[in-house]
């Protein structure tokens, strides 16, 4: 296995506060970087703005600022909430920074030359702040079939990128390559809807505005916006650049994540565009769906936004992580409510595994002195059972997170929490120790240590904070207890103390309050 780990996340509109759905990517990325550190890897991730175009332009007006003005205070926006979340990115690239704007145009001409890119006439329904062309028919009620909004009709002068040229070797890349597209459904999506039907050739240029990359030959053009934005994954390593060694070291990626909307630019277009340059492709594009609200799309107008510092704020960094990843299945959009917040919290983070931990804690306290001197073997079959059931869910957990099935993995985790859980009611410890059956009490113990050991370190690279402070808890200092590599052992831990007065790491919430007071925050 190649030992690096390269993801990326896509580049953000600069579009003032991002919601809880616009973090679900980066949050993601962030969480399967630190997977791999956990495993030992040396991992990097990327993420940034994406800065050009014509909305931006007329933002940066309104607001009174130059246009570099206004992305760099959305850049900054964006780094503080990553900050706010945690997300250990690599490199931070703005699209608007030299070292990307340069490579771009160099890219730009080798397309031109090789004869990729051509000059055409463009014209189309052109929706200004969805940025985007639409033809007759695609047109809703003669709206933007996305937002809804007016269109307006525009004819230009513009380059377009010869897609039709690479259509059949892009169909070969698929079939040869079955990780190259997850889930699965995403890749007959594009076949059936894109690519059969017959691949239209792309628009990469604008002259009806003046925020962006110049073309270097024809300075009249800007270059919009796929060619600009997308090559970021590779400028950012410096590719074509004087320093390449990030680039020599990383591409290609492992994963690139992406939200549903933009699945064809990222599986259509930008392969063809690394085609065209004679590189490699990403490893897997991971395409994830959608939080939406119970009514819909999260809009201001609808008043059923949620932000996550608000939420952050008053029930903590990893409730917030935990649920966004827990609440999006593979094929199907994620809905955040107020009430399945709470009771994720209540059910999953507080009854199961805030309780497993304390429970555990007070009774190693109670029976030995807070102090577990080592294993001494499986005395209880059920003990030789739970040893099984944790190292099987620990494999199911490896199979549907290694596929990209992230909730169903995090399931997996769950269920040995339950178990874990019902392990001492099964055991009961607390006859055990008046029947002075210490052998088996010491055992039960150190399988709930080790349990709680093995739990922490699979929520580690999505809730680092709650991880840390469980191992903390129960006593594991050692470090190489604490890593991935670790969790097949189960009879490594010796004379470790626990913590004398446990601290619950989830409290319960009062349901009825608080979802009252995340409906406010959504009126916010
Ligand atoms: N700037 C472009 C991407 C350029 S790629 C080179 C863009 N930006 S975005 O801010 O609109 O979206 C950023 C990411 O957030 C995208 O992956 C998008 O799909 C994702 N999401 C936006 N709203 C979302 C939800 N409600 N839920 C989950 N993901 C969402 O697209």
């Amino acid at each position: 296995m190649k030992n690096t780990f390269y993801v990326t996340t896509p580049i953000y509109y600069p579009s003032g506060r991002f919601h809880i759905g616009t973090a679900y990517t980066t949050v993601l990325a962030d969480t399967m970087k630190r997977y791999h550190i956990l495993k030992g890897q040396d991992s990097y991730m990327l993420t940034g703005t994406d800065e050009h175009g014509q909305k931006i332009e007329e933002k940066a007006k309104e607001a009174g600022e130059t246009p570099k003005e206004y992305v760099d205070k959305m850049a900054k926006m964006a780094k503080e909430l990553w900050h706010k979340m945690d997300i250990s990115y690599d490199d931070f690239i703005q699209t608007t920074e030299e070292r990307h704007e340069v490579v771009v145009q160099k890219i730009f001409d080798r397309f031109m030359e090789q004869g990729d890119i051509y000059k055409g006439e463009y014209e189309g329904w052109y929706c200004v702040p969805c940025e985007t062309f639409f033809t007759q028919t695609q047109l809703v009620d003669g709206k933007c079939p996305d937002c809804g909004r007016d269109v307006k009709l525009m004819k230009e002068e513009a380059y377009f990128f010869n897609m039709k040229k690479y259509a059949d070797r892009l169909l070969q890349y698929y079939e040869e390559h079955p990780d190259f597209i997850k889930p699965e459904y995403r890749k007959n999506e594009m076949i059936n809807n894109f690519i059969k039907p017959g691949l239209e050739d792309l628009c990469v240029t604008r002259t009806s505005f003046d925020w962006g990359i110049k073309v270097l030959k024809d300075p009249k053009h800007v270059i919009y916006v796929w060619v600009d934005a997308l090559t970021n994954y590779i400028t950012a390593l410096g590719y074509l650049s004087e320093d390449d060694t990030l680039f020599k070291k990383y591409w290609p990626a492992d994963l690139q994540i992406v939200g549903k909307d933009i699945a064809r630019f990222h599986l259509i277009y930008w392969p063809i565009f690394l085609m065209a340059l004679d590189l490699p492709l990403p490893k897997t594009i991971l395409v994830h769906n959608w939080i939406t609200m119970k009514d819909g799309k999260m809009s201001k107008s609808k008043g059923n936004v949620i932000y996550p510092e608000s939420l952050i704020e008053r029930y903590g960094l990893d409730a917030v992580r935990y649920f966004l990843l827990r609440e999006m299945p593979v094929g199907q959009d994620g809905i955040f409510s107020p009430e399945a917040f709470v009771e994720r919290y209540n059910y999953d983070l507080c009854n199961d595994l805030s309780n497993l931990l304390n429970r555990t804690v007070s009774m190693v306290n109670k029976y030995f002195d807070g102090i577990i001197t080592g294993y001494n073997g499986t005395p209880n079959l059920v003990d030789e059972e739970l040893e099984k059931y944790a190292i099987e869910q620990i494999e199911a957990f490896e199979g549907k997170w290694q596929n990209y099935e992230i909730a169903n993995a995090i399931q997996e985790i769950w269920n040995l929490v339950a178990r874990t859980n019902k392990y001492i009611d099964e055991t009961m410890p607390w006859t055990l120790a008046k029947e002075e059956k210490t052998e088996e009490l010491k055992s039960v113990m150190y399988h709930l240590i080790e349990n709680l050991r093995k739990i922490a370190i699979m929520i580690k690279p999505f809730m680092n904070e709650t991880a840390d402070n469980i191992l903390h808890q129960i006593g594991i200092e050692n470090n190489e207890q604490k890593v991935w590599n670790s969790l097949q052992e189960y009879d490594k831990i010796q004379n470790i103390k626990v913590i004398e007065k446990g601290q619950p790491i989830f409290m319960r919430l009062n349901v009825a309050d608080e979802v009252e007071y995340i409906k406010g925050l959504m009126k916010k």
